[in-house]
């Protein structure tokens, strides 16, 4: 069962990039989602800006709702100003390498937020650049996502340590992102996915090792049932991700039986919570009964985007970053 973390009051960030959840320590994770919690509980207590002055760079190359919005009103609340970069409309277009971008941006701005393709992009990005890169999402990994994620568990259940997590879905960037907090905070994840579509067998292992060291668990199954039953949350990510439109039709296929279900629902604890990163496809991998019912927490989570993120970019950018600083 969960029990409440003691924390230390803030994260020491300052200068880092945050590329995947296991960028951080279990520690820093935690008190990360700590400090959001304090920022949300604060909002509009005072009006100094911890950014003031700074300018963040966002760049997505995939379509965002939640992520773009989110980090262009944290960026703003902060006293910052949030510089978004359509990536056609930079010299990348036309062959400028994406160091040499990195390199030039560093003297402008003071982060740089990148939505991309391979996690390689976000490497490359951040060995050239020297001011902290940020990602916003990667095919491999959501890492900003799962901050969000983590807080909203905490919200609903006081505690993060040794809760018991259903992932019932594709093996996706969101699934690798629930190995590494599995890994990082010491969860009882299990993760169900079809024959073929498990998350990658390295990322699983290293997993797998680290939360048993971290007081959690890892199983990995094919029956979605035993996945979800008894856990406190259930989470799912859409079949069929950006970039993956081609394979829709057979994906759609695969994942038959994998939708979360109120049958589904009901195989968990009695109050455990749904979960899902969104965007959400009704009647695909979830039904609507359930993304919009009783148990579901998926707005919270979408809320909470903005108040982690807020902790994250004082953390990185600040420091001596004081919560009476935030509004
Ligand atoms: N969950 C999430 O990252 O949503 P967007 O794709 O809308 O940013
Ligand atoms: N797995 C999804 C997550 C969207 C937030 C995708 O990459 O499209």
């Amino acid at each position: 069962m969960a029990t409440a973390p003691v924390l230390p009051a803030q994260p020491h960030l300052v200068g880092r990039d945050f590329l995947r959840l296991a960028d951080l320590s279990g520690q820093e994770v935690l008190q990360l989602v700590h400090l959001a919690h304090q920022m949300k509980q604060r909002r509009g207590a005072t009006r100094v800006e911890p950014l003031a002055g700074m300018t963040v760079a966002m760049i997505f190359e995939k379509p965002s709702t939640r992520t773009r919005v989110s980090f262009a009103v944290a960026v703003q609340q902060l006293g910052g100003f949030p510089l978004e970069l359509a990536p056609n409309t930079l010299q990348l277009a036309r062959a400028e390498t994406l160091g040499d971008t990195g390199r030039v941006l560093s003297r402008y701005v003071d982060a740089i937020v990148l939505r991309t393709g391979d996690q390689s992009v976000l490497e490359e990005l951040a060995e050239a650049a020297s001011v902290p890169v940020v990602n916003a999402l990667s095919h491999q990994y959501h890492p900003c996502q799962t901050l969000a994620d983590l807080l909203t568990l905490s919200e609903q259940f006081g505690g993060l340590k040794g809760l018991p997590v259903a992932y019932v879905g594709d093996g996706s960037n969101m699934a690798a992102a629930w190995l590494e907090a599995a890994a990082l905070v010491g969860l009882h994840l299990r993760l169900a996915t079809p024959a073929g579509y498990a998350p990658e067998a390295a990322l699983t292992a290293w997993a797998s090792a680290a939360a048993r060291r971290a007081g959690g668990s890892v199983v990995l199954t094919q029956d979605p049932q035993g996945a979800v039953a008894g856990a406190q949350a259930v989470y799912t990510d859409v079949w069929v991700s950006m970039g993956q439109e081609a394979e829709a039709a057979a994906r759609r296929q695969a994942f038959a039986g994998f939708q979360i279900t109120p049958a589904l629902m009901h195989a968990a604890a009695p109050d455990a919570v749904f979960m899902h990163c969104l965007p959400a496809h009704r009647g695909e991998e979830v039904a609507a009964a359930v993304l919009d019912g009783p148990q579901s927490v998926v707005w919270d989570q979408a809320e909470n985007r903005l108040h982690t993120e807020k902790a994250l970019l004082a953390s990185l950018l600040t420091p001596d970053f004081s919560l009476l600083e935030c509004r």
